[in-house]
């Protein structure tokens, strides 16, 4: 499956998906979110680290860059946004090796930004303003091995908001 495109009418739906995808990156996974300003990024991830369990308050990395939150599963989760990225230089002072980790679950807004100081994307999340309505369209693109195979998971899921656990009918996060 080289791609699955997904209707997000409002914010709900959107946290439906994230919630969704969240299931699959838990152990792992890179999230390389793209799209124009205003796309819809901030709250999908926002959406995948609340469903992944974080309590405290997410901000938007808008200034900081990068923001990382403990998981309960022992991993680590980080969102970043490399809009205001400089250059190469101050990725390195960012210090982001530990996106590499196996277990990292990295979510990156303006990854084209980021070179090779972030890792490579799982999966690819093109968000765009839906054509003839309110809310978001999007494309989910997997690029790695494993990314394949949970996006032909998340093929037969309802798009409605339930994970194939049911996980997300009691997780769809509140932002
Ligand atoms: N599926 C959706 N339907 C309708 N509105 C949405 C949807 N997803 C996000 N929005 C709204 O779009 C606005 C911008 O969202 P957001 O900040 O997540 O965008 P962004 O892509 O992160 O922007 P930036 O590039 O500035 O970081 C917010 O008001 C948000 O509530
Ligand atoms: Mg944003």
């Amino acid at each position: 499956m080289d791609e699955l495109q997904r209707e997000l009418p409002d914010v709900e739906a959107t946290q439906a998906l994230a919630c969704q995808l969240a299931s699959f990156v838990a152990a792992g996974g890179v999230v390389w979110l793209r799209g124009e300003l205003g796309a819809g990024k901030t709250t999908f991830a926002r959406s995948v680290l609340r469903a992944l369990g974080v309590a405290e308050r997410i901000k938007s990395p808008t200034y900081s860059l990068v923001e990382h939150y403990p998981l309960a599963s022992g991993n680590d989760a980080w969102h970043l946004d490399l809009y205001r990225i400089a250059g190469a230089d101050e990725m390195d002072y960012l210090g982001l090796d530990a996106l590499w980790a196996p277990g990292a679950v990295s979510l990156v807004e303006w990854p084209e930004r980021g070179g090779s100081a972030i890792p490579p994307a799982d999966l690819e999340i093109h968000l765009s303003q839906a054509l003839e309505a309110a809310g978001r369209h999007a494309r989910i693109v997997p690029v790695s091995a494993r990314a394949h195979a949970w996006l032909r998971q998340l093929a037969v899921m309802d798009p409605a908001g339930e994970s194939s656990t049911g996980a997300c009918a009691d997780a769809v996060p509140r932002a």
